[in-house]
């Protein structure tokens, strides 16, 4: 799986009491266009899975490629992930943070087994997106696109 190239998101949800939650993820694709559904998987293992339930919400953040320590961040556990970073919540509560390239804001509407992880559906409720290049994982390594 290394050898298939990918994104980076940070992926941004919130626990029952409103405090923002998430974690680094690649495991994001887009579903359907009609109605919009991205898909996510998500570690049954994560401090954060119990956030994704059927009650909640969650935002992909893409990472530009000046974002690679918080992707680093958001991949570590027991640590305060938003402490120093800039971000406000979007309509769904979630988490957007401010430096990324774009994102979407979602409404989970189903969960499916999916092993050890659990595959979650969002409806996008709404996106933007702004200029930049982005963050890419390769082989276990962070990359950036090289002019060609
Ligand atoms: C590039 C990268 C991609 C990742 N993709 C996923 C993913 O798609 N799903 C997932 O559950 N964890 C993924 N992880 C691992 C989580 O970010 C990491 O285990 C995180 O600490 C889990 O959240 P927690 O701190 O709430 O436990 C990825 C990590 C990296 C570095």
């Amino acid at each position: 799986m290394g050898h298939f190239a990918t994104g980076v998101t940070v992926i941004t949800t919130q626990d029952r009491d409103g405090n923002p939650n998430g974690l680094t993820a690649n495991a994001f694709m887009s579903l359907s266009l009609n109605p919009p559904l991205v898909l996510i998987s998500v570690d049954k293992g994560a401090q954060c899975y119990a956030c994704f339930n059927l009650q909640n919400g969650f935002t992909v953040n893409f990472l530009s490629e000046a974002q690679e320590d918080v992707s680093r961040r958001f991949a570590t556990k027991g640590i305060d992930k938003f402490a120093g970073l800039q971000w406000h919540a979007g309509e769904n509560g979630a988490a957007i943070l401010d430096e990324a390239l774009g994102y979407v804001e979602c409404k989970i509407t189903q969960c499916h087994d999916g092993g050890d992880h659990t595959i979650v559906v969002g409806e996008i409720i709404n996106a933007s997106a702004s200029g930049g290049r982005p963050l890419l994982f390769f082989r276990g390594k962070y990359q950036r696109l090289t002019e060609s």
